[in-house]
């Protein structure tokens, strides 16, 4: 019996590959490379000495992705697959709602319909909209500004919807805090195509020399020193909250929402200091106008994960910026030579 893994090729869905494979479990991989590359899964197998099967296949191609389920025994999903930049799912809405939603009722049917009604999905802190406070819990009120949230909170809704109608489905949703940082070995991080729209990967462009200076998006916001805070997770961690859920999933059904997250926020200028500190290069920087749609603050209480998945973040914020910049500076292109 085998985890179908979606998105597997991309940033936490490789190093969560990672973490199920040194645990010696069976995983089939599907990716359709729209922002990700197959280098990465390469280094997936350098890594832990271990195999997979793999399709390219695109969630959206329904008849395709059947086959991935008649050529092999699926128990469960984790579904990463998805697009997730903000500001492009403003200006191209329709290719986000049917990438993210399409493909996640064409997964959903065929989970069913092979009777593997277990399924761990990947949401996100911006299902919170703009916290009445902090730290979050998990039974927070939800809102969204953009269509990327959107399609999380209605992937969120179907999910829960489901499991209503068929009791035998076990849903696990976690929502992601701020993933940062890469595999301690340097071999698989982040690989933004273009300009990086989040913050630790343009530090690290920053501090290898890609590029010449850091803009901070405000400095007038309410906390303590006017930037933003935000709470930044090893992305090792969340992989391996992954590996918790999945084996909660195994042992219940119903639905059940998580934090992922540290409980503790960091400010950019924290995490400017905090890489500087932590690999002994210079990231210069300028304060510029805010962001549209940035929050002050965020972060997470992670009490629920501790307690019910038993999962805890072990990482802290100084391993995060020294395998960051480890990732950054042996690949300065990213899985491309
Ligand atoms: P990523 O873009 O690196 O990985 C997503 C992968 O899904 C990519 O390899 C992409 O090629 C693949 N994909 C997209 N649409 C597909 C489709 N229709 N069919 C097949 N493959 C498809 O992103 P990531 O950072 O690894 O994020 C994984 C998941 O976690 C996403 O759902 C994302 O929305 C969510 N998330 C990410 C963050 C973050 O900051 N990285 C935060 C919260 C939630
Ligand atoms: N920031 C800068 N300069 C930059 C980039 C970011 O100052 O060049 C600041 C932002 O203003 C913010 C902080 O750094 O205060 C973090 O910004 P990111 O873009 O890295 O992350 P966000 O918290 O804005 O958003 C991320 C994901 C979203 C997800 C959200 C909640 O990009 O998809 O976390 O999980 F929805």
């Amino acid at each position: 019996m085998a985890i179908l893994i979606t998105g597997g090729a991309g940033y936490i869905g490789s190093h969560t590959m990672v973490e199920f494979l040194t645990a010696g479990r069976e995983l089939v991989v599907v990716d359709n490379f729209m922002n990700s590359k197959p280098e990465s899964l390469r280094r997936v197998k350098e890594i832990t000495g271990k195999d997979f099967r793999f399709y390219e296949v695109d969630l959206l191609d329904r008849d395709k992705l059947e086959k991935v389920f008649l050529e092999n025994e699926i128990e469960a999903c984790i579904h990463f697959a998805g697009l997730k930049a903000v500001g492009e799912s403003c200006e191209k809405p329709l290719l986000y709602y049917h990438n993210n939603i399409t493909g996640t009722l064409n997964l959903c049917e065929l989970l069913a319909k092979y009777g593997a009604k277990r399924i761990v999905f990947s949401s996100s802190a911006t299902v919170y909209g703009k916290p009445a406070s902090v730290p979050i819990t998990e039974d927070f009120p939800t809102s969204t500004t953009n269509p990327y949230g959107e399609t999380k909170l209605m992937i969120e809704r179907i999910l829960a919807d489901l499991v209503k109608a068929d009791p035998e489905w076990s849903v696990s949703v976690l929502r992601y805090f701020n993933p940062i940082g890469a595999h301690p070995s340097g071999r698989i991080g982040e690989d933004p195509q273009g300009i990086p729209n989040n913050l630790l990967p343009y530090v690290s462009q920053v501090a290898t020399g890609r590029r010449e200076f850091l803009s901070i998006f405000g400095d007038d916001y309410a906390t303590h020193d006017g930037t933003g805070v935000r709470d930044y997770i090893h992305v090792v961690d969340l992989a391996r909250a992954h590996l918790s859920a999945i084996e909660y999933a195994e042992k219940t059904t119903g639905i059940d929402y998580f934090n992922i997250g540290t409980g503790v926020g960091y400010s950019v200028l924290d995490i400017v200091h905090a890489y500087e500190t932590a690999t002994g290069a210079k990231v210069p920087y300028r304060i510029a106008p805010r962001r549209p749609g940035d929050i002050d603050e965020c972060y997470a209480n992670p009490e629920k994960a501790a307690k019910v998945l038993g999962w805890r973040a072990e990482y802290g914020l100084e391993e995060m910026c020294r395998h960051a910049y480890g990732w950054q500076s042996q690949n300065p292109n990213g899985y491309d030579k």
